[in-house]
């Protein structure tokens, strides 16, 4: 028998007093005080508590047999706690129950962890047994605010009448850069499907298809080495639109982004989101996705420094190469070993050679490599830092692109551990004009920096053959905080432009006709102009819930291995399974 639960244990309050109620739930703490036994009762909305009297023997026998995380349903009367008992901190703080019926539905062994907030339990424990971890209140909290997340994307979408529509799980294989999860097909010997990385190929088919505005709360998944902001299955916000250029696509999802700090954490958000081009995002922050919480902005010390005596600077400025430092507030009187331990770091986290600092003192500047350089040289970069008496600057120099980035991420450690960075804010940015290509030394081609399906900017169109490195895309990213949380671009419609793209990255007229001849022949058939975005749901969520990894905001995931802990997957299968699939494994696995 399941007792018909009257109200949640998260809304009784003193209006309530007098009530008979009947609650249902899981036992959290018990405490027994000599003949009261108080036991407080936990479900998803909150915590009661219950006490069992003495008045009723049999009923306070049955109360002394619970244990923590016992199913129970309780009848009584709510009755208010005495004055010193009163918990501010509870919605249900000033009322108790008064236990008169009481049913035991599950017995519960003792859990691996105790459910409650803040435990130091590994993780891997906690993923083990998942639907325990999930009972504790930070990690339901965490999947409610996901689902008032979903909630306010949908409402918004429909409020401006984009059609909702699923694309296959089942597909071709489509480019976004990492590697395919792949699926045997049983009735197609030797084929195999691919795993979505993004449903990109479909949504540009619904354009072509008419469909004008299409959103998807939808899975894609990715065999990529795995980070803390990186899942092998996680879940996009995937859009396209027709007939739109980056103006309406930005405004568009301004509005969306706005729409759900609003209703997830009740935040307003202020729009527009300033805009910042690709190059000058490397050159100040050293990243395409810049923490602007903070500034520590670059200065770039190559043309003062190009005819030092001091080769690390002027060799390195001669090849191309840049140097370029942070001044750091209020840090000028650094010690020796902070400065040592500070090298150390930089050589072992960044990957720079060296590092070289100017101590902003008030007897003056104390550099690093002042023996090197004339005081005049010293005294100009001292200018150019920015800085006052008390800072310091830290300095790296080497070829570029790769000390921008080593200096994009001393910038975040700096910016860490010196506390600047302010943990209450949203900093929302679009990153624009990304080049369209990306060269890679290994396979000594050029790859799509975005997607294949990008367009390139129409007054680069020119030079695609002349001089394709310097070709911008019609591409954006949305950063928040440092982490990229959406990413899109207006595409090519035209078959021409399409097959030219193909023919750029190294992709054959039969390979391109064999991947994506669908598309080609699409365009065949009147393609609208169109553009899209897609958002990282779990980034969003981690962020929105100040949780330290998708992990926390998804309710099952997977470890940093891509293993699901709880359900040992991946797992071998049997070799009927395989055969069927018509697969051999390489005798080299067991
Ligand atoms: P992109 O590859 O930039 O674009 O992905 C869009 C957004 O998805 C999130 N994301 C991830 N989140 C968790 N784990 C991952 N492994 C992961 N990979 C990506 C990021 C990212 O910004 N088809 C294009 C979109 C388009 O052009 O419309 C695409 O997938 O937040």
């Amino acid at each position: 028998m399941t007792l018909k639960r009257t109200h949640t244990c998260g809304e009784l309050k003193a209006e309530h007093i007098g009530q008979e109620v009947i609650l249902n739930g899981w036992v959290g703490p018990r405490r027994d005080l000599g003949g009261l036994i108080f036991i407080d009762l936990r479900d998803r909305y909150g915590v009661t508590q219950i006490v069992f009297t003495e008045t009723d023997v049999e009923l306070h026998a049955k109360a002394e047999h619970l244990r923590a995380e016992y199913v129970i349903g309780v009848k009584g009367k709510v009755i208010a706690r005495g004055e010193e008992n009163i918990n501010p901190n509870l919605i249900t703080g000033e009322v108790e129950i008064e236990a008169t019926d009481l049913i035991i539905y599950s017995e519960a062994d003792t859990p691996p962890f105790e459910i409650k907030d803040g435990i130091a339990t590994n993780e891997d424990v906690r993923l083990k047994y998942r639907y325990l971890d999930l009972r504790r209140p930070e990690m339901q909290e965490k999947l409610m605010l996901r689902s008032k997340l979903y909630q306010a994307v949908r409402a918004y979408y429909h409020g401006l009448e984009f059609a909702e529509v699923e694309t296959p799980v089942l597909m071709r294989s489509t480019p976004e850069g990492a590697r395919d999860y792949l699926v045997p097909s049983r009735v197609n010997p030797g084929k195999f499907f691919a795993l979505p990385q993004s449903p990109q190929t479909y949504k540009q088919l619904l354009m072509v298809s008419g469909y004008d505005r299409y959103f998807q709360i939808t899975k894609c998944f990715r065999d990529e080495d795995l980070r803390a902001d990186r899942q092998p299955e996680f879940t996009q916000i995937d859009v396209e639109m027709s007939f739109v250029d980056e103006e309406v696509i930005f405004e568009t999802h301004e509005g969306l982004i706005k729409n759900i700090f609003k209703e997830t954490i009740g935040v307003d958000i202020k729009t527009p989101f300033p805009r910042l081009p690709y190059e000058e995002a490397m050159n100040t922050y050293g990243s395409d996705k810049p923490d602007t919480r903070f500034g520590l902005e670059f200065v770039d010390y190559s043309e003062i420094v190009k005819d030092a005596e001091f080769k690390v600077f002027s060799g390195t400025v001669a090849n191309g190469g840049a140097v370029v430092g942070i001044t750091i507030p209020g840090q000028g009187e650094m010690g020796r070993g902070a400065i040592d331990r500070w090298t150390e770091r930089v050589k072992k986290e960044t990957g720079a050679g060296g590092l070289i600092y100017i101590k902003l003192q008030e007897d003056g500047p104390l550099c690093s490599v002042a023996k090197f350089l004339t005081p005049e040289i010293v005294e100009q970069m001292v200018d150019a830092s920015g800085g006052k008496t008390g800072d310091l600057v830290f300095i790296l120099a080497g070829p570029k692109p790769s000390v921008l980035e080593q200096l994009g991420h001393l910038r975040l450690i700096v910016g860490e551990e010196f506390d600047l960075i302010d943990k209450e804010a949203y900093n929302l940015l679009w990153v624009t004009d990304f080049p369209l290509l990306e060269w890679d030394e290994e396979s000594r081609r050029y790859h799509a920096m975005h997607h294949p399906f990008t367009s390139p900017k129409e007054e680069d169109m020119d030079k695609l053959e002349s001089d394709p490195a310097s070709v911008k895309a019609r591409a954006y990213d949305l950063v928040l905080n440092g982490s990229e949380i959406g990413g899109g671009s207006i595409r090519i419609h035209n078959r021409k432009v399409q097959e030219q793209m193909f023919k750029l990255l190294g992709i054959g007229d039969d390979e391109a006709e064999e991947k994506f001849g669908f598309l080609l022949d699409a365009f065949k058939y009147g393609a609208p102009p169109h553009g899209g975005i897609a958002f990282g749901v779990d980034r969003i969520a981690m962020l929105l819930t100040g949780a330290r990894s998708l992990r926390d905001v998804i309710a099952f995931p997977k470890n940093q291995r891509a293993q699901s802990m709880m359900d040992n997957s991946p797992s071998e299968v049997d070799v009927e399974q395989l055969n069927e699939l018509h697969i051999a494994l390489k005798r080299t696995l067991k």
